[in-house]
């Protein structure tokens, strides 16, 4: 293999020659990446490697849209490279909640107390911690030796990095003293000093090798080296700063942890800080944002922690991140650039997404050549609701604009500078056609708001080219299918064949088929590029086939591999609009397999309500209990006084009493008393069936998935594909840990009030425990926990013979659960 093609400078770039060259790199990268792994007979040294690796870097750093392209994506990123061992964390490594406004640190404060139901009145401590702009690692030592070094990978699997973080000075290979747990995970950041960074640079630079476009990227491109020689001569640098797995179990502070770590010889940040208070916290990232430029490394924000670590454990977490932390970032970086063209792109879902291509312009070290911009009203400077984006500015080809970059987030376009718009600057036509396959785009009016929809979307379904291909992307996407040896541009050369329209026909891949179509596009691009004045690619004609057989030969290997995968992976690669993953994984809660959740979905659909149910089902305020009191005994026009009642708790039978914003909702929605009288009758009449309510009630459903659901099985085509698709692949039962508790499938409901947690607390304890917490109290009702003041859903328990227990005794079945 001919060593990397270094030479065209960025600058002289343009988005066709760089996305020529990043496909050339991504396949000799592959291919490298098989032969190193698959075939053990490396055919380029490791530096060589590195050196497409990095330019490849490069050019995604001025190119960012073509990041995650390319045959070699699966290797970039947060995937498990297929270069390293793979570690499963014993405990996932989850990320963070986000803020940027004082108020929201404010917010998060609040919701800890409410949650814990802790009074003003009652301390709560909160650490502060610098937030470390490098990238995670965990460091298993077992009876005080490193065993493993783990990189935090998707967060479930890392890369095995031992050997490389063996030879970080910082990190010890035998914690000191002999306090410490026989297994304590230590987690933390690893960094570069700027000064180290700027000296790796000038070295590189001396060599003629490319830069890396910041510290981060040095250190994560140091720490994940083939050779450790490499990383050992990279003077990374790292800080504890959390744990995963640790036996016996860590107990006491945040603090106090750290503490100890600090004592055991791990490297922890001397700015954190004990705060009392959203004041304090806040004072603190004021201090530490002022000296940030004087730090020596990389911050992006301030952590914040409850101190406590009892309460943490009681806080748990919400989908992905902690309820007892939160990330406060610094502001995102900004800068001026023009406008230069406003593209469109079609979302799967047939969204047109508009893009602002901008003059390439370095936002906080990285370049930046493109912007999202959100939508048409974004780009008209109209908000959904009507209210003003910008006060009104639109954005036009030709503008001069602020751009901002926050963390890894696409950079979005903020502003315009009216003084600058050139005279000939004409409004932006937002098309009414799709690009892709000249549909009609339409703005649909959402049934719930009754208000056009903020995005356009394709009517053409299954026509649209660029619809069917981006469907197909997700679906071979990590968290999909997770075949993204297909990559992104494989899946456009075989849908454009012909070849796989819909994900049924991956699975129907035969070998000649698939190599002609790879040629013939390889053959395409390579005359594109001698056309352009490159020159003929040296290797052996009969080398190359050798290689590029078995390269597919990989692919219908790895197809092979998915015939058979867990429910929510399936459901979620289907890319069903607002079915994300955690709603994938609910559903993989309650249904075996798809026919089972197919079937549930239509009787959904024969069950489901009227549109006056649904406005009434969308109040703020409103949850289902009250909801259907309502329906059931009408507006309670003679109640005047409001009280602070809990939902459905202690109601008198035959009557319903509303809190003050609960009647506020009401009358907001309807006007006065008479219309709200009405519009409940109406609700009423469209009740939607049981079979709906099963799905839309469940709060980690909801309504809105479940219209979804029903939208894409009553369309014949989608109905067919998924059958198809069954024919071909078969689904596991979700593998959920939770499952081995005694609560596991249990539905439990909550009454009378609580006295040692709050309903939230109570709720999202026992769904962690695998228990599905219902509002109301039937025959399939397996425990009732029930406080004083318990009503009728105590009376409902009787009657059904449900097993009754105290608040005390709840907390005793979960310590032993
Ligand atoms: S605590 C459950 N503390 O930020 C998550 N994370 O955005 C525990 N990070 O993945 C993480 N400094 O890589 C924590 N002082 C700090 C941190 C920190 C940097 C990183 C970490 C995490 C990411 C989340």
């Amino acid at each position: 293999m001919p060593p990397a093609r270094s030479d065209a400078s960025l600058a002289d770039m343009t988005p066709e020659t760089a996305r020529a060259e990043h496909a050339d790199l991504s396949s000799r990268i592959a291919e490298a990446d098989r032969l190193y792994h698959q075939e053990d007979a490396p055919e380029i040294t490791d530096a060589e490697y590195d050196a497409l690796r990095r330019r490849l870097e490069t050019i995604e750093g001025a190119f960012p849209d073509l990041a995650g392209t390319g045959a070699a994506s699966a290797s970039v990123g947060a995937k498990p490279s297929e270069k390293f061992a793979k570690v499963r964390h014993a405990v996932p490594m989850l990320s963070l909640g986000n803020a940027f406004a004082d108020e929201e640190v404010a917010d998060f404060v609040a919701r800890v107390r409410r949650f814990l139901n802790r009074p003003e009145s009652e301390p709560l401590a909160f650490t502060a911690e610098p937030k470390i702009d490098g990238l995670s690692l965990a460091l298993r030592y077992e009876d005080g030796r490193l065993v493993t070094a783990a990189t935090r990978g998707d967060g479930e699997v890392g890369e095995d990095v031992t050997v490389n973080a063996r030879t970080v000075s910082d990190i010890p290979q035998v914690l000191a003293g002999t306090c410490w747990p026989a297994v304590c995970e230590v987690r933390g950041e690893v960094y570069l000093s700027h000064a180290d960074f700027a000296a790796i640079n000038a070295r590189q630079e001396a060599a003629g090798k490319p830069v890396f476009a910041n510290p981060r990227n040095a250190a994560a491109g140091s720490l994940r080296q083939l050779d450790p020689e490499i990383t050992r001569s990279r003077p990374l640098k790292f800080f504890a700063y959390a744990w995963g797995e640790v036996v016996p179990a860590l107990n006491g502070t945040q603090h106090g942890v750290l503490k100890r770590f600090a004592a055991w010889g791990l490297p922890v940040n001397d700015r954190t800080k004990l705060c009392a208070d959203a004041e304090a916290m806040i004072a603190h990232y004021r201090s530490i944002e002022a000296e940030r430029a004087e730090l020596g490394y990389d911050i992006d924000g301030v952590v914040y922690k409850v101190d406590d670590l009892s309460l943490q454990r009681r806080l748990g977490f919400v989908s992905r991140s902690p309820r007892w932390a939160l990330a406060h970032k610094f502001a995102a970086q900004k800068a001026l650039t023009v406008v230069e063209g406003i593209e469109i792109n079609v979302g799967r879902t047939g969204s047109l997404n508009p893009l602002a291509r901008l003059r390439p312009v370095t936002v906080g070290g990285v370049v930046v050549s493109n912007a999202t911009l959100h939508n048409e009203g974004y780009v008209q400077g109209v908000g959904g609701d009507g209210e003003p984006i910008r006060d009104g500015r639109d954005i036009r080809v030709g503008d001069t604009v602020v751009v901002q970059r926050a963390g890894d987030v696409i950079p979005k376009v903020m502003d315009v500078v009216l003084e600058k718009r050139p005279a000939e600057a004409e409004p932006y036509a937002f098309p009414d056609h799709c690009p892709a396959c000249g549909s009609r785009a339409l703005r649909e009016i959402n049934p719930r708001t009754g208000k056009p929809d903020a995005v356009r979307r394709c009517t053409g379904g299954l026509i649209c080219p660029a619809q069917g291909v981006e469907r197909l992307k997700h679906f071979v996407s990590r968290n999909g299918f997770d075949l993204e040896g297909f990559g992104q541009t494989y899946i456009e050369v075989l849908f454009e064949a012909g070849l796989v329209r819909q994900p049924a026909d991956l699975f129907r891949l035969d070998f000649e088929p698939l190599k002609a179509a790879i040629v013939a596009r390889r053959e395409a691009l390579s005359a594109e590029r001698r056309a352009d004045g490159a020159p003929a690619p040296k290797k052996a004609a009969k080398k190359k086939g050798d290689d590029e057989d078995k390269a597919i030969k990989n692919l219908l290997a790895s197809v092979e591999d998915r015939r058979s995968l867990p429910l929510n992976r399936f459901l979620f690669a289907l890319g069903i609009p607002d079915i994300g993953e955690s709603t994938a994984k609910a559903l993989a809660k309650r249904f075996s397999d798809m026919p089972a959740l197919m079937d549930g979905v239509a009787a959904a659909g024969r069950a489901q309500a009227g549109p006056d149910w649904i406005a009434f089902s969308a109040l703020p305020r409103i949850g289902p209990t009250t909801r259907d009191r309502l329906l059931e005994f009408g507006f309670p026009r003679d109640l005047a006084e409001a009280d602070e009642n809990e939902e459905g708790e202690a109601q008198p039978q035959g009557r319903v009493r509303l809190s003050a914003p609960q009647r506020a909702s009401l009358l907001a929605h309807y006007g006065d008393a008479d219309a709200i009288a009405a519009g409940i009758v109406r609700a009423a009449e469209e009740r939607p069936g049981d079979a709906y309510r099963h799905f839309a009630d469940d709060g980690e459903i909801g309504p809105v998935a479940t219209d979804s659901l029903i939208a894409f099985f009553s369309e014949p085509h989608n109905h067919a594909a998924v059958r198809a698709l069954l024919a071909e692949v078969g689904t596991e039962a979700m593998a959920a840990p939770a499952t081995a508790t005694a609560f596991a499938g249990k539905t439990i409901v909550f009454t009378g009030s609580l006295e040692r947690m709050t309903r939230s607390e109570a709720k999202a304890t026992a769904e962690r425990l695998g228990a599905k917490v219902s509002g109301s109290v039937s025959a399939k009702t397996d425990l009732v926990v029930a406080g004083p003041g318990a009503g009728s859903k105590l009376k409902d328990a009787e009657k059904h013979g449900v097993e009754v227990v105290s608040e005390e005794a709840w907390l005793a079945l979960v310590a032993s659960a």
